[in-house]
């Protein structure tokens, strides 16, 4: 069965893809690099603490350097990432979103995003949660899933508008499981 609601896009997208948001104001996404851990890091301190949480679990104060490489130094392989920037001139990155998966289950990825906030409730989380769906069911990928903190509504919410099921986490109730079924595309 295909859980992923109708408003997700099953178009191939190419590696840069520019969208155009409610106000008119225009984001490009492109595949994130090693060399944009400065501006990663940008990104990230940018983030309320309320949203480094969401993201992270965690109340991190920066991305320790160890983490900044792992969250930017992908092999665009089993590590599929992408930064959302404004196409403004000096401003950071808008948006993260990625999906990671392992050699022995490849048909199997976690994925996270993160809006910066000033750029939250303006669609990016729902396209990019399409991105990367249709990316990863054209890529073999054939379950995507999250852990999500159980007071993330909006996230939540996200999830269940494209079809994912809610599980309870083995870790306890603080957690849901989000897991989205994807249909095999060419
Ligand atoms: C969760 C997050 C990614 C959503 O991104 P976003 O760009 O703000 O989301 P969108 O604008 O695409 O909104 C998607 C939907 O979320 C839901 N939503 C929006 N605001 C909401 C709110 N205040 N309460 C509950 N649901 C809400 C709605 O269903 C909304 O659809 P709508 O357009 O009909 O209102 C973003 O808020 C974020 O980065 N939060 C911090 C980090 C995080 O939580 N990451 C997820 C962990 S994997």
């Amino acid at each position: 069965m295909n859980a992923i609601a109708a408003p997700l896009p099953a178009r191939v997208a190419p590696a840069q893809e520019t969208w155009l948001l409610p106000g008119g104001r225009a984001v490009r996404l492109h595949p994130l690099a090693a060399v944009d851990a400065d501006a990663e890091q940008a990104f990230f301190r940018g983030l309320s603490l309320d949203s480094r949480q969401k993201r992270f679990h965690i109340g991190l104060r920066e991305l320790s350097p160890a983490l900044l490489r792992l969250l930017t130094d992908v092999d665009q392989q089993l590590h599929r990432a992408w930064a959302v920037e404004a196409l403004q001139p000096g401003l950071p990155f808008v948006a993260d979103a990625r999906y990671v998966r392992e050699a022995e289950r490849p048909d199997e990825a976690e994925f996270a995003l993160a809006v910066a906030d000033d750029w939250q409730g303006l669609g990016l989380g729902r396209r990019l949660l399409a991105h990367l769906a249709s990316h990863a069911a054209r890529h073999g990928v054939r379950r995507l899933f999250g852990d999500v903190l159980a007071d993330n509504r909006r996230m939540l919410a996200l999830m269940r508008e494209a079809g994912a099921r809610l599980q309870a986490h083995p870790d306890g109730p603080q957690l849901v499981r989000t897991v989205l079924e994807l249909t095999p595309t060419a």
